[in-house]
């Protein structure tokens, strides 16, 4: 890999890291962070926030588009997601459609620091189909 795209991948993945502890996660323990990265080159952070009514669970990657786009931004080009879950967690169905609103073809960054395993891949060979209107 180039080595300037590493140091962006590192970078963005560090982001996600320092604000893993504020993920709010009593009830499932898989603390999950996202760190976007838009096209202008700033950096929207989320976590994942459990309820005690499950299903209201908002996932770490919808907190942080929702982060962006409340700052006025609309290009996410790479998104970090960091867990302490034992492998990477891929974005789930419901936030890959979320990503996909606003770049189809972003790239989508992976670790655990459980495992230490990483893995890189484009949103467009996660979810080849993402539903849109145009
Ligand atoms: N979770 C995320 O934050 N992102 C995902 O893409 C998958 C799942 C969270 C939601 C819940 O708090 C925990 O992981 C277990 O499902």
């Amino acid at each position: 890999m180039e080595e300037n795209q590493l140091n962006k991948d590192l970078m963005l993945l560090n982001e996600a890291l320092k604000i893993l502890a504020n993920s709010y996660a009593p009830y499932s323990g898989i603390h999950v962070a996202a760190a976007l990265l838009t096209d202008r080159g700033n950096v929207y952070l989320g976590v994942n926030v459990e309820n005690s009514s499950y299903g209201l669970t908002i996932c770490a990657e919808r907190s942080a588009v929702a982060a962006m786009v409340a700052a006025g931004e609309r290009k996410p080009i790479a998104i970090a997601i960091v867990t302490d879950y034992n492998r990477p967690i891929p974005p789930c169905g419901a936030c890959r459609q979320v990503l996909a609103e606003f770049n189809h073809e972003i790239r989508v960054i992976m670790h655990s620091i459980r495992s230490g395993e990483t893995k890189i891949i484009n949103l467009k060979d996660l979810f080849p189909i993402p539903f849109k209107i145009d």
